[in-house]
């Protein structure tokens, strides 16, 4: 996680001489959460002067968030995000975009959120996390690369990996989610895709040994140009 932050934080150095970086993408989940600390003490070090010129610039979409929930939902991504980027570095909800998860029409919600970040010209760079049956976002199996902006149905090993957030139930995940598709995370600058825990063993084998399929959404980033790999120990077996 330092290894990765401090690459994190070179990168957000380097666009802050840039005159119209594209927005960060970013991911959320058990992984990111030490990782977003990590940055976070890291950034609480600069001079205060360069860190107000960061949050102040500062915009990113997230990839994803669940249809169905209120907009204010302790389980919904927009607390996450507010959580672990927003409250400490004082970002406010416009500065860290995410699809409307209340939405009456969730297809028109993420036709609008993929046209919000279409107008900015797209992301710059994408961090994602691995999900155990391989997807990224909620791009769920089976899932191409040109697979864009969309409503998804979760599988069950989605809705029972991510019951945490959830009192650990998975009948309480909702069926449903809005995630950016490949299409969108393949026309990244730079991708940074980090997998942690021993529990991404056995995907992270497949993700490095099998050729690109459908039935490993995430195996598409090797078509990417610019992909970072972080893992840990435990994660390599
Ligand atoms: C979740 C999210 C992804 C996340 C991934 C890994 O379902 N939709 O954005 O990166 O799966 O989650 P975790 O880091 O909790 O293992």
């Amino acid at each position: 996680m330092q290894a990765c932050s401090r690459h994190l934080e070179q990168c957000l150095l380097h666009r802050l001489a840039e005159p119209n970086p594209r927005p960060l993408g970013l991911a959320t989940g058990r992984t990111m959460e030490p990782l977003y600390g990590a940055l976070v003490a890291r950034l609480k070090l600069w001079p205060q002067e360069q860190l107000q010129q960061l949050c102040r610039h500062w915009l990113s979409f997230n990839l994803d968030d669940y249809v169905g929930l209120s907009a204010g939902d302790p389980s919904g991504y927009s607390a996450y995000m507010q959580k672990h980027l927003g409250q400490p570095l004082g970002l406010g909800p416009q500065q860290l975009r995410l699809p409307q998860p209340d939405a009456v029409d969730p297809e028109a919600a993420a036709q609008a959120y993929q046209q919000s970040l279409a107008a900015t010209g797209g992301v710059g760079l994408q961090l994602l996390g691995l999900g155990s049956n391989g997807h990224v976002g909620f791009n769920e199996p089976p899932c191409g690369p040109l697979m864009a902006c969309r409503v998804v149905q979760l599988s069950a090993a989605t809705r029972q990996q991510n019951a945490g957030l959830f009192g650990g139930d998975p009948q309480r995940v909702p069926e449903a989610a809005i995630t950016l598709g490949l299409k969108e995370i393949l026309a990244a600058e730079e991708i940074h895709l980090v997998v942690t825990g021993s529990g991404k063993a056995a995907i992270l084998k497949k993700l490095l040994d099998d050729e690109p399929s459908e039935q490993l959404p995430a195996s598409w980033l090797r078509q990417h140009p610019w992909v970072w790999l972080w893992v840990d120990r435990a994660a390599m077996g």
